[in-house]
């Protein structure tokens, strides 16, 4: 990965080789840290991160289901984002805010254990490589809602994805397909997925998944496009059949699918649903629609100058 000045960790801004920790971090051990992946993009106004409160809404919510108090305010880390991008000097990126638990107290229960934050930004491309990708139908079953709380991004819930990633690897597939416990669709390792049929679009129901924030934005353009937006169970068979597919997701942003398990989609390239919503989100990202600014955030330079 290509290396920045500086990464903010407890209150310091600190030089990129020196942002280190205990070997006996909790949270290095048990998957217990919560995270996020937020990008910022380059507009005709400087850097803008997309959606940062929601991203930081949703930190707030995982490390509460950890009961994990993070010792800063969402505005505290919102000023952080800012000053790190300003800092580092980076046109476009991805931000990685993370909280866990750290050294002073091993065993499984973190009560007591101090909590750490860190944020690091880095430069980031295409997340999945290419704009069309390969997936692997995983035999590895998405965590069962049950098993936990599906709706926090938990460190721990990525040994499931890492798992399918590695299987879709050896598979030569660029990306991993996970099934829900009823053996419907439900997500990739790190995207939602979403289905194009009669000009519609479907993708599955909250439980399974992350519900994630592009995922949300999705929801929101359909409306504004007039595409029909439909959450639902989604089988194997459905995907087989569909006009179009994609995954969305801050770092995988909006990637089509080609085949499935080597079946091609249709004629294995992107179709029109999905390059209209694409192309939709890079202009909203790179800050070319006025009605969506309100998700973007101008990298503000008094913060880094304070
Ligand atoms: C498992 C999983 N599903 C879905 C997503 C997409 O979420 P978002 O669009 O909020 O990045 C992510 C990425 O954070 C993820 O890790």
């Amino acid at each position: 990965m290509e290396k920045v000045p500086f990464i903010w960790m407890d209150g310091h801004l600190v030089k990129w080789d020196e942002a280190k920790v205990h070997v006996l971090t909790h949270s290095l051990h048990y998957g217990s840290g919560v995270f996020e992946g937020i990008r910022w993009y380059d507009t005709k106004k400087g850097p803008a991160i997309f959606r940062l409160k929601d991203h930081l809404e949703r930190l707030y919510f995982s490390a509460q289901v950890m009961s994990m108090k993070i010792p800063y305010t969402k505005k505290e880390l919102e000023d952080t984002a800012h000053l790190l991008i300003v800092k580092n000097n980076i046109k476009e990126g991805y931000l990685r805010p993370l909280a866990y638990f750290g050294y002073g107290k091993m065993g499984l229960m973190p009560i007591g254990a101090p909590v750490n934050v860190a944020l690091a930004v880095w430069p980031w491309g295409a997340y999945l490589g290419h704009d069309m990708v390969r997936v692997k139908i995983s035999k590895f079953m998405r965590i069962h809602p049950k098993s936990s709380e599906m709706k926090a991004k938990i460190c721990g819930h990525y040994a499931n994805s890492i798992l399918a990633s590695l299987e879709a690897r050896k598979a030569k597939c660029d990306e991993a397909l996970l099934l829900d416990f009823e053996g419907n669709v439900a997500e990739g390792p790190g995207e939602n997925i979403f289905m194009v049929q009669g000009g519609e679009i479907y993708t599955p129901k909250e439980g399974s998944i992350l519900p994630g924030i592009t995922r949300d934005s999705i929801q929101k353009f359909a409306k504004k496009l007039k595409i029909g937006f439909h959450e639902k169970k989604i089988s194997v068979k459905d995907l087989m059949k569909a006009d179009e597919l994609f995954f969305t997701g801050t770092a995988a942003e909006i990637t089509g699918i080609s085949h499935v398990d080597g079946k091609r989609i249709a004629d294995g390239k992107m179709g029109s649903v999905t390059r209209q919503l694409r192309r939709l989100y890079l202009d909203v990202v790179h800050g070319r629609v006025k009605e969506y600014e309100k998700w973007l955030e101008y990298c503000h330079c008094e913060v880094a100058n304070s």
